[in-house]
């Protein structure tokens, strides 16, 4: 039985995505008895090393990869129903049991039309694009809003997804054909592309809500797993270079069915600099031979898409506000190894904006592309940090650096990370997470 609040602990994006959230997930999944995800869809990519093995998941939570984890899907997601099917073979392929996961009923389907919608929308927009992963994500939870999307409920049920899809199609293929001149989809052809998704997923659709209440009533231990991060939120994030869901903490309960009060620890995860993929304001970009440093040596390269990610400096601006938007109790700082080589290392603590200096995001993120960042520069350190596995281990510049870090962004270290693999991380004395191994 777990009762403290470590133990409902989420885990969310402090910065773009991409922090490296799915190695903490993974390297605390093993003492977890759940993994719940709560929002988005495939447009989310983890990459986890486990030994000599790199898996790739995009609607699966990191969970799967522990043993007996309950892994969730909740209703806040959007599932595209075939791309989970070809997730959960290629896990089986290479020996990983994926009898945990459970869907929830409420979650809604992303179709092929979603994803030509999402397509055909960048090229309209041109140079103006958002710059999304084309997975159909914009398109399906606007569907959600619309009140004509499909739920995983009825996808699973041949005659309700007949039905339901009879009913939404031909308003998509109007629109895609009038708007976007594209041919639209035959309903009896969509029907047979789902058929076999949709008995695959039959068995593990659920009620998410009420396994999660169960669950945690017993005392056993959650986590849940953010996707994206707060600055691409939807509300919070640097509209309208955002995704179209709640990236923060606030989402878990409507996106699982569950009280807030079950939130435990808020963990916010970033990297020791700064990614972003995709269009959108990013004040610490090094477009010059900085950022291709940072990228090659970080392997700096989207996990779904591929794309190049754009690099920079830590942003402590941008880590105080998600630790303010998420309530952020610990900091999980990832990648520190790759600042190794570096004469000085720069963080952000504030911008000049409008002939001002600010210590808070201006009201209008848009305005962040006139923002100038305010650097602190340290000296940087040569010794490679992957063996690191304390925090005496690391060498006093690269400690130095953290405790800047922490002090400019208010949050306390509660984990670092060396490297890819699960060893390669180090928990700090008084860290609350110092109870998961
Ligand atoms: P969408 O979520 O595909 O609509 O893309 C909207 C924006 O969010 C784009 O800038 C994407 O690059 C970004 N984005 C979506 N998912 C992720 C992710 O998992 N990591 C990083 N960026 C993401």
């Amino acid at each position: 039985m777990h009762t403290g609040k470590a133990n409902f602990l989420a885990v969310m994006g402090a910065q773009w995505g991409d922090e490296g959230k799915g190695k903490i997930i993974d390297f605390l999944a093993a003492r977890a008895d759940v993994v719940a995800r709560f929002q988005g869809g495939n447009n989310a990519g983890h990459t986890v090393v486990v030994g000599k093995e790199v898996f790739k998941l995009h609607h699966v939570p990191s969970g799967i990869l522990s043993p007996g984890t309950l892994c969730l899907l909740g209703s806040g997601m959007v599932i595209n129903p075939v791309v989970l099917v070809e997730e959960l073979a290629e896990l089986e392929r290479r020996g990983v049991d994926t009898g945990s996961l459970r869907i929830s009923g409420k979650a809604h389907v992303i179709m092929d039309y979603h994803q030509a919608l999402d397509q055909a929308n960048e090229i309209f927009l041109g140079a103006k694009k958002i710059g999304t992963t084309g997975r159909g994500i914009g398109p399906a939870y606007a569907d959600k809003a619309y009140r004509r999307g499909l739920r995983m409920i009825d996808f699973v049920e041949p005659e309700r997804l007949r039905k339901r899809l009879a009913d939404i199609l031909p308003l998509q293929n109007r629109i895609l054909q009038r708007v976007y001149d594209h041919p639209g989809y035959d309903l009896e052809e969509l029907l047979e592309r789902c058929r076999p998704a949709s008995e695959r997923l039959r068995p593990l659709v659920e009620d998410v809500s009420l396994l999660l209440e169960q669950q945690i009533s017993r005392g056993k231990r959650v986590l849940f797993e953010g996707a994206q991060g707060t600055l691409l939120d939807i509300d919070h994030g640097t509209y309208p270079y955002v995704t179209a869901s709640s990236t923060v903490s606030a989402a878990i309960g409507t996106g699982l069915g569950i009280g807030p009060h079950r939130i435990g620890e808020v963990l916010g995860v970033a990297k020791a600099y700064t990614t972003r993929v995709g269009e959108g304001p990013f004040p610490t970009e090094e477009s010059g031979e900085q950022g291709r440093r940072l990228r090659e040596r970080g392997f700096e390269y989207g996990t779904t898409t591929g794309r190049p990610r754009r690099c920079g400096w830590f942003d402590a601006v941008v880590a105080r506000y998600a630790a303010r938007v998420n309530g952020l109790t610990g900091l999980a700082v990832t990648k520190l190894d790759v600042l190794t080589g570096l004469e000085t290392v720069r963080l952000a603590e504030g911008y000049r904006f409008r002939g001002q200096t600010i210590r808070e995001l201006p009201v209008n993120l848009a305005d962040l592309s006139d923002c100038e960042p305010v650097y602190r520069d340290m000296p940087g350190w040569g010794e490679e940090l992957t063996a690191a596995r304390s925090l005496e281990d690391l060498p006093a510049a690269a400690r130095a650096y953290l405790e800047a870090l922490e002090e400019s962004v208010g949050v306390r270290v509660a984990l670092i990370s060396v490297g890819p693999e699960r060893s390669q991380t180090i928990t700090p004395p008084g860290s609350y997470l110092a109870g998961w191994q």
